[in-house]
């Protein structure tokens, strides 16, 4: 059982995919975090993040089992992830590994931007996970202020837009609910009634199986 995770920046998908994996049982990859830990790797090695061929070699040296959230989750590793996300030859190191840890048993949960389109196009279960951007600045916003650090709304909404316009635009796959997909709109729902809703789909998904 694969079950596909999309949505835009701040939409909830990181939360709703944990609560899903842990209640199947099943093993969960937050794609994001790959795209993550090569431009890490890249910011810390001094590289620079407009070179395809440089990324290429870091996105194909990417560990799954290292990917460590606490450190990767900063805004700034965010904007930089979604810099070099644009370049084929990055998607196409990060998804060949991303696609066989979708083949884990008894089931995976993948979430990201590109799951239920590109890297597991015949998942049973699909779901775009999506919020206004309002909404999903103000959740950025009140995260990064929780974890002690100053934050700015008004720069944040800004960062949010200007992703969310770089990860849909691109050529390479774009951010888009696959045609199959269940809309989830986090907006005015809670977390906890986004997973009952997605619990009902996936047990009778299972049922079918
Ligand atoms: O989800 P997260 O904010 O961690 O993702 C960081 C960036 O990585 C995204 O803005 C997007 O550009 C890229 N990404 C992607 N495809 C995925 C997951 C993330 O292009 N499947």
């Amino acid at each position: 059982m694969i079950i596909a995770i999309d949505g835009p920046a701040a939409a909830g998908k990181g939360t709703l995919s944990r609560l899903i994996a842990e209640h199947y049982g099943f093993h969960h990859l937050d794609t994001g975090l790959t795209y993550r830990a090569a431009a890490k790797a890249l910011i810390d090695a001094g590289l620079p993040l407009n070179d395809e061929d440089v990324a290429q070699k870091v996105a194909g040296e990417v560990e799954l089992a290292d990917l460590d959230r606490t450190v990767l989750s900063k805004h700034e590793i965010g904007e930089a992830a979604s810099k070099i996300a644009v370049m084929p030859a990055v998607r196409r190191a990060l998804v060949e590994a991303q696609r066989s840890f979708s083949k884990r048993s008894p089931g995976t949960v993948l979430d990201g931007r590109d799951i239920g389109t590109v890297v597991c196009p015949d998942a049973p279960v699909k779901f775009y996970v999506t919020a206004s951007t309002e909404v999903r600045a103000r959740r950025r916003y009140d995260e990064i202020v929780a974890g002690g650090a100053p934050a700015e709304y008004d720069a944040i909404f800004a960062d949010v837009k200007k992703r969310d316009e770089r990860d849909m635009g691109r050529d390479d796959s774009p951010l888009k609910p696959a045609d199959d997909a269940h809309l989830l709109d986090t907006s005015e729902m809670s977390i906890e009634a986004a997973f009952r809703a997605a619990r009902d789909i996936i047990d009778a998904a299972l049922k079918k199986e």
